[in-house]
Order: structure tokens, then sequence, then C-alpha cells
């Protein structure tokens, strides 16, 4: 089968490879769409760590039941499925307590990080075990179902923020990732979601997709613009969705007193904090990574329209034309969000 190959960093081909065995407990699947993740585009590199070549990366697919294993009992083939990339241990203490993003032994598709390497869906082939396969609701597509990696993840930190309903929040980010929590924070109930960016493209994104105000402006003036419209107040709850020290702060700076700061963003390794500021206004900081079981919520509103994600999808192309995407997104080519890769129509060799 066709695979895109990271052979070494930075140089990725389309080659042809044995096509993955379905273990009894796997179910095959013919990948008809499968997203550049911004962690493909950060291991493609090397300055993650986590795809060491060779690699085939691809975690944020769709496609297809080619064939099932012989203990599997819940699809067939030709089922429509998508699948949660983290496989878990099912055993450990996180994972008994549902957990499962941070399960002890949590492996995901498509990542090589020295302890494991496992074989992403660039590719025409994944097996991936029964538990992680869900089947897609009619009408959802491929494309679209290649975003519910990234849904589910903004799910999660709107309930780790316990937003309950009425609640003003602050979502600091217009990416991808803060476009899909501004949308998941209006379907917990929400009442007022303010988003900040630096990027005028994002906000007007962002005010077609539901935002109340978009402000262009990050740190201290990001911080008086949100006083300013909160009567000096501040937000009930913030979504860090960037990820820098200068975005963490305002995130700190803009929240009521006994106020939750979700931090989704992680692009610094480290950051620092105002500490007096944290301790006495009494507030949450609460990190959310991946999800845990928001799939079937996600694929459920993603289907029904309540939450879009055709907007983030800047491109769906062959898996022939992944190394010039890829490329094209390290270089940060504006106006770039979601490119989903399609490996039906590869041309062999290319
Ligand atoms: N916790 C998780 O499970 C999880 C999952 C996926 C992504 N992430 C992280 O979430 C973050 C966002 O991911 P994404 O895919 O949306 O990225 P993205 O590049 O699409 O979006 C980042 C946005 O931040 C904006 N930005 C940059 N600097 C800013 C500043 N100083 N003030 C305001 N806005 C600023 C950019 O203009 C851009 O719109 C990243 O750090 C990513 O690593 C976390
Ligand atoms: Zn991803
Ligand atoms: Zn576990």
């Amino acid at each position: 089968m066709n695979a895109l190959m990271l052979e070494e960093y930075r140089r990725l081909r389309v080659e042809d490879v044995e096509a993955p065995v379905c273990g009894p407990q796997d179910v095959l699947v013919q990948v008809a769409a499968c997203g550049i993740c911004g962690s493909d585009v950060h291991g493609y590199d090397g300055s993650s760590g986590r795809r060491i070549p060779p690699i085939v990366m691809g975690h944020e697919a769709a496609g297809t039941v080619a064939a099932v294993g012989a203990e599997v009992r819940g699809f067939a083939v030709g089922d429509r499925v998508t699948f949660d990339s983290t496989i878990y241990c099912a055993r450990c203490e996180y994972c008994l307590r549902g957990e499962v993003n941070l399960c002890e032994d949590r492996q995901v598709v498509g990542v090589s990080c020295g302890e494991y390497r496992r074989m992403g869906a660039f590719a025409e082939y994944i097996a991936v075990p029964e538990y992680v396969v869900y089947r897609l609701p009619e009408g959802l597509g491929f494309a679209d179902a290649a975003m519910l990696e990234a849904v589910s993840v903004a799910l999660h930190s709107v309930k780790l923020a316990e937003v309950a309903g009425g609640e003003t929040a602050l979502v600091i980010g217009a990416g991808m990732i803060g476009l899909l929590v501004l949308q998941a924070a209006r379907v917990a109930g929400a009442s007022r979601v303010l988003v900040a960016d630096v990027d005028a493209t994002r906000l007007k994104m962002a005010k077609t997709l539901g935002a109340d105000e978009a402000i262009h402006a990050s740190g201290a003036e990001l911080v008086s613009e949100v006083l300013r419209l909160t009567g000096g107040r501040g937000v009930d709850a913030v979504f860090e969705a960037v990820g820098r020290e200068e975005t963490v702060g305002a995130a700190i700076d803009s929240v009521r007193k006994g106020g939750t700061v979700t931090l989704v963003g992680n692009i610094a390794a480290q950051v620092t904090i105002p500490l007096q500021r944290v301790v006495t206004r009494q507030i949450r900081l609460q990190g959310s990574c991946a999800s845990a079981g928001e799939y079937p919520e996600a694929m459920e509103l993603v289907a029904s329209g309540r939450i879009k994600v055709g907007p983030m999808i800047s491109a769906v192309a062959p898996l022939a034309d992944g190394p010039a995407w890829f490329e094209r997104l390290y270089a940060r080519e504006p106006g770039l969000m979601k490119v989903v890769l399609d490996p039906r129509v590869a041309g062999a060799g290319q």
C-alpha cells in the first residue's frame, strides 16, 4: 500500500510499504481522510522529538472498514468509521477512572517517541483496536470527521472548566482549537463568549462562528479590553489556546476572582506566572490534555451542525501532495488551518 513516510526530518515521501496486519481484536480501516495536525508539523522537523523517523504520521482519520479481526463483533466491512488516536491500556488507575487520556501506557497513533513507534494514518490502510473505533453518523463526511479529534479536545477543555450555563467566557487564540472551544463553550451554555487573537482574519472567522466580541489585542491591552467589556469584573472562564507567556499572563489577569483559567495551548514549554494574583484572587488553573470519552458527543455535534468544522478545513488533497502541504504548513503560510489528506487518490510512487 501507499504510505507517506517521514524518512528523515523534513523529508517525506510516498512509499510502497507492507499493509498492516489486522489482529484478532482490530479493525482494518481504509483511510479516506487524515488531517495534518499541528503536532505532526512540530514532529516533522524533529523539534518535538515525537516523530522519530522512519514513521508514518497521521492520527486524525476516518474511512471505511476493509476487514475485521476474528474477535470483532461491533463492526463489519463497509462501515464508515473514525477512531480515537489514543490507544490506552484499559487497566491502569487512570483508565479505570475513565481518564484514558492520562493512561500510564498511553500510545498515540502515528507517533514514535523512543518508547514506542506506531504507524499512523497517512496511508491507505491502518489497523486499530476495536475499542477506539466509532461508527460515523450518516451525513458526516470523511473530511469533517478528520476534525473530530480537535472537536473532542475543545469539548474536553470546556467540560473540565465546568461551564454549566450563563457564564461569560474568554477564548485566547482563534486558531483551530480556539474556534472550536468557542463553539463548545456556546454549546455548554456560556451566554457570552469573547475571543482574542492578533490575526484579523481569524477574528473575522470567530465572529462568523458565534463570538460576541472579537478582540484584536494581546497582553495588557487585551486585559484592559476584557475588563472594560465586563465592567471591571473579568470573565468567569478563560480558555488559553495559544500557549505563550504573554497569553497565559493575560488569561490570569482577565478572569474574575474565583474563576477558572483552562490551559490548552502549550507552544512554550515553560512560562512565568503571577503567583500572587493567582493565589490572592483564588484562581483555578486547569490543564487540559487531549480528550477522554468526548468522541460520541463530538460526532453528534458536528453531524447536527451545532459545531461547524467546514470553515477550518483549508484544503483536501491527495496523499501524494502531502510533502508539499507539510512544507507550506511548516512555513506558516498565512490563511492555512487544517489540511486533510485523502490516501485513496495517491498516485503510486509519486
Ligand atoms: N491540550 C491539548 O490537548 C491540545 C490539543 C491540540 C492543540 N493544543 C495546543 O493548542 C494551541 C493552539 O493550537 P491550534 O491548532 O489552534 O494552533 P493555531 O496555530 O491554529 O492557532 C494559534 C492562534 O493563536 C494566535 N496567537 C498567536 N500569538 C498570539 C498572541 N500573543 N495573542 C493572541 N493570539 C495569539 C494565532 O494568531 C493563531 O490564530 C497550540 O499550543 C497547540 O499545541 C493543545
Ligand atoms: Zn491531532
Ligand atoms: Zn491505562
